[in-house]
This record gives structure tokens, sequence and C-alpha cells, in this order.
């Protein structure tokens, strides 16, 4: 298919599922969203957030459910926390809560019963209309030069439609993903064919795997209204797509950038670690304790301090 410049308007909204219950967290989500478990030095769920805002985006809609108001609270103003740090004079951490608050008009909806992805998706449709936007799993963080939802902005301009981001993984891994078949067209964007939805490895048309980062044309909503329960007995956002397939083109771009599946326990750990050794303040202290566990090699000062 030849490159067709795609003249829409710039995306503004980017979307949020949060309304899941964090089982795999348990006992910690009794009482916390899984989004606001600590992840370095802010809740997992800003990493999304502040990708989304280094993208251009200035809505944030998140899919909530019962139990998700602390993450309402976090991005909301706060006054009183304000006020203490203006009278203390410490404008880092002033700056610190106020970075994305400032910057985002964030919205809210409710997914009254957890039914899996595309219905979460489907809960956006009032809100969204007619407009192509964003959806960012926050369970996945991607540290990346080019911001990752900024990478498939990139495609959509260029081919227009929806474009999902995938990587290549190991066999033993596809069944925790969507996975790709596609018609490379270069540049690392495919062209859809087919998509399924946690194949084993036997059935994976690819090992190419769809990661938490999608932009969606607003036929996205038709294609979930008409998608039968799948995997799990939920609404799959994989099967959506692959309606969506039969009626506009779909595309796949190989992201470029580290990714974290911080969606389970030990996932987050392996993220706290290695996103604190890429941390200026904390990178130091952080590869000197693993030093001292004997766990890598010490840093070079340590070495020339003997
Ligand atoms: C969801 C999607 C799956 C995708 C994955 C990326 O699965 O259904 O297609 O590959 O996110 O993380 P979940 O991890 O919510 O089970």
């Amino acid at each position: 298919m030849a490159r067709e410049r795609n003249s829409s308007k710039p995306l503004t909204k980017a979307v949020f599922p949060v309304a899941g219950l964090g089982t795999r967290f348990l006992p910690m989500t009794k009482a916390i969203p899984k989004e606001m478990l600590c992840l370095v030095d802010r809740p997992l769920i800003q990493y999304g957030v502040e990708e989304a805002v280094s993208a251009g985006f200035k809505e944030v809609l998140f899919i909530t459910g019962r139990g998700k108001s602390a993450i309402e609270k976090y991005f909301d103003f706060s006054p009183d926390f304000e006020l203490l740090l203006r009278q203390k004079g410490n404008r880092r951490a002033m700056a610190d809560i106020k970075r994305v608050s400032d910057h985002i008009h964030f919205c809210y909806t409710r997914q009254k019963d957890p039914r899996g992805l595309g219905h979460a998706i489907l809960c956006a449709k009032n809100i969204i209309g007619q407009e192509a936007f964003a959806v960012l799993l926050g369970d996945e963080v991607i540290v990346s030069r080019q911001p990752v939802i900024s990478q498939l902005l990139d495609v959509h301009q260029e081919f227009g439609g929806t474009v999902v981001a995938v990587q290549r993984v190991d066999k033993k891994e596809l069944s925790n993903y969507g996975v790709i078949a596609g018609r490379p067209l270069g540049g690392g964007v495919h062209q859809l064919e087919d998509l399924v939805e946690k194949p084993t490895a036997a059935k994976a048309p690819s090992q190419l795997a769809v990661v938490g980062r999608y932009v969606l044309s607003p036929g996205i909503f038709e294609a979930i209204a008409c998608t039968r329960p799948g995997k799990n007995r939920e609404i799959q956002l994989t099967d959506a797509l692959k309606l969506l397939l039969a009626e506009e083109p779909v595309y796949a771009l190989e992201i470029r950038g580290d990714r974290y599946d911080a969606g389970t326990i030990m996932g987050l750990l392996k993220a706290n670690v290695a996103l604190a050794l890429k941390h200026p303040e904390f990178r130091q202290e952080m590869h000197r304790y693993l030093a001292d566990l004997g766990l890598i090699r010490a840093p070079a000062d340590n070495h020339r301090r003997g």
C-alpha cells in the first residue's frame, strides 16, 4: 500500500483503563489501587501519564472502578501541600507535585463491571466521540528517547487509521499477549493481517506481541460493540481489532524502548531496580548497594577510593 500523508488533526485524548482489581497484588490492593504502587519515586500510573503529556496530549481520561479514588486524589491539586512547601521555600518538591496536574485536564468515568479491556475502552465512547485517540496501559512502563505513544502517532500521521505497539518476545511469553501477523512495510511498520489474544506458542502467528500502547480510530467502538466475549470470557480489545481489520487498515509498529512489565510483583520489583539504576538521584547509591551485595561490579569511584 502506498504511503499517504494523513492530514488528520492532532490527537488530544489519552485513555487509561484502570478499573482492574489488581488481584496479583493482593493483599495490598485491598486498600490501594495497583496503579498507586510505588515505582522508585512516584506511583506506577504517573509514568504513563507523563509519557502522554510529553507526547502532547492535553486530556487524560481514566476508566476507573470501585476503590480507585486515590488516583483522582493524586492527580488533583493539593493546596495544603502547596502552601506548606511554599512556606518552606521547597521549590523542587513544589514543582514535582504540580508537574503533571498543571498541564492536563483529567476526566474520569466508571466501568461498572470489569468485563475486559475492550469493554473498558467502550466506556470511553461518549467522551471520545468521533476522534482518533490513544490508549496506554499503565502496567507497562517504557523508557525511550521518543515517548512510545508519540512513535505510534508518527505512524498514524503517515498512514492514518489504527496503530498498535508491538515488540518481539520469547516464544514462552507469547501466551501473555495479543500476537499479530502482518506484512512488513519497512521502518518497523507492519500492515496487520491477523491478531490472536494470548495464543499458545504453537498457535501464535509470529513472535510480535502487542504491548500496552494503541492509537485507535473511532471505528473501534462499533467493532467492540460487535465483539463477543473471548479469552477468559472477557470482551477483548484484540478481538475487536481483528473485526476492525475487515473494515479499515490497522498497523503495528515495532517500538523502540526498554519495556518493564510492572503488572506482577516480580515485574514491579525488577522495574524498581532497573529504574533506580537510571535515576539521577538514586543510581549511585543503588549501584553501590548492589555491589556491596556482590551482585554487580563496584562503581568506578569505589575503585578509586580503594
Ligand atoms: C492486555 C491485552 C493484550 C496485550 C497486553 C499488553 O492483556 O489484552 O492483547 O498484549 O494487554 O500488556 P492483559 O495484560 O491485560 O491481560
